[in-house]
């Protein structure tokens, strides 16, 4: 397996989050975030939770508005179920914006524990790293959050900063590129006038977790990688933590829409997307269905699977003068979609006739919107 070699930044190799830029123009900008939460909402209605917590772990928690979705999702179908919530992000920004959504989550759902690390996937939901020597260094820390109001936990949440400038630092991987930890690291949130209910489920160092209710795995890889890499890497490891009942919803775009003919009108062979859901799920069953544990896969269908979300923009927007911002913010979503490197993009910024290309294909279509495919991984036995 090898990734796409990296492109360099000042002295260090392209980290897929130094676009910061097109990342949060993109999620401010189209609706997939609260798409794919409702996407995984339809999962809530078909868990069944047992004594004593609710268990989720989220695989790349990003700006953290898919979980907090899915968490005032959650509360409104279990309001009394305590909930273990787990999610990984290397990103240091990412999980600060991440750690922003929890305080009225806190407020809202007292019995909640959340476990926020900087693992690697086949690591994080375990909350144990695989090397000896990474699980001598880990960092943990335990913040029980006082208070009772989501201001009161919103000012002990905003003054984490120490916390995640020792923990969240990253390297990169001289092999990928890609970002590794340079400490594997892990917090744990809970209110603290909650903490003798939630003894006995509060994560402990050195105790693996296990046995969850969901697993939200939604965007969490570079498209462009290898099935191998995705299934071996992070699908597998995590359907393996799932609990007997327990289903791991994933979700990745396909590139069959107008945000790819916007990209093929400046790359005409350009072609991000090559496997499907059907080529992850074929590997999946090979990977998973190997020992004793039986897993099933939901996810057929293109009624069940695909969904679409599409780029807010009002109806005078995209009329016949469509304004220079939306027209900007149009073909960053479609080149943030398709994961174009900066190196490429930078030569095609200079010509500019990008937004032309991009003017046309809204008008072809009314508008932009992009399409997204879903499958379940159910553990059974
Ligand atoms: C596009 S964001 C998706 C975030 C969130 N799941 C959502 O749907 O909004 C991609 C996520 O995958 C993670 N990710 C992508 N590639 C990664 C890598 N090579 N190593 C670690 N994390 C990675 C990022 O940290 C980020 O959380």
């Amino acid at each position: 397996m090898t990734d796409p070699l990296p492109i360099k930044i000042d002295d260090h190799p392209f980290r897929f989050f130094d676009n910061r830029e097109k990342y949060l123009l993109f999620v401010t900008t189209t609706s997939e975030k609260a798409v794919i939460a409702e996407r995984v909402g339809r999962e809530l209605g078909r868990i069944n939770p047992r004594p004593p917590a609710l268990k989720i772990f989220d695989a790349g928690m990003g700006n953290g508005v898919v979980l907090r979705r899915v968490l005032q999702d959650m509360h409104c179908r279990f309001p009394t179920v305590p909930f273990v919530v787990v999610g990984k992000e290397i990103s240091m920004e990412d999980t600060r914006l991440s750690l922003d959504e929890l305080p009225d989550r806190f407020a809202e759902h007292p019995q909640t524990v959340v476990v926020i690390s900087n693992l690697y996937y086949a690591e994080a939901p375990g909350l144990m790293p695989n090397q000896a020597a990474a699980q001598e260094n880990m960092q943990w820390w335990d913040v029980p959050l006082t208070g009772k109001t989501a201001h009161d936990f919103s000012k002990q949440i905003g003054e984490l900063d120490d916390i995640l400038q020792q923990g969240w630092q990253t390297k990169s991987s001289t092999k990928t590129g890609n970002p590794l930890y340079v400490t594997p690291s892990v917090l744990v949130l809970y209110r603290e006038d909650h903490a003798f209910s939630l003894h006995d489920i509060i994560p402990q160092r050195g105790k693996s977790m296990q046995d969850y209710d969901l697993v939200i795995a939604a965007q969490p890889y570079r498209s462009r990688t290898s099935a191998d890499f995705k299934v071996d890497k992070i699908l597998a490891p995590l359907a393996r933590f799932l609990g007997v009942g327990g289903r791991m919803v994933v979700v990745q775009s396909t590139g069959l829409d107008p945000g790819m003919e916007i990209i093929r009108q400046v790359w005409p062979n350009e072609d991000p997307f090559l496997t499907p859901r059907h080529t992850l799920i074929t590997a999946l069953k090979e990977a998973l269905n190997k020992d004793t544990t039986s897993y099933t896969f939901d996810g057929a269908s293109d009624d069940r699977s695909l969904f679409t979300y599409h780029m807010h923009a009002l109806p005078e927007e995209i009329g016949s003068n469509i304004g220079t911002s939306t027209l900007l913010a149009a073909w960053n979503a479609a080149v943030y979609v398709a994961q174009i490197e900066d190196d490429r993009l930078n030569e095609v910024l200079r010509h500019g006739d990008y937004l032309e290309a991009t003017k046309r294909v809204i008008h072809r279509h009314g508008g932009l919107w992009f399409q997204d495919e879903s499958f379940v991984v159910v553990r059974n036995t």
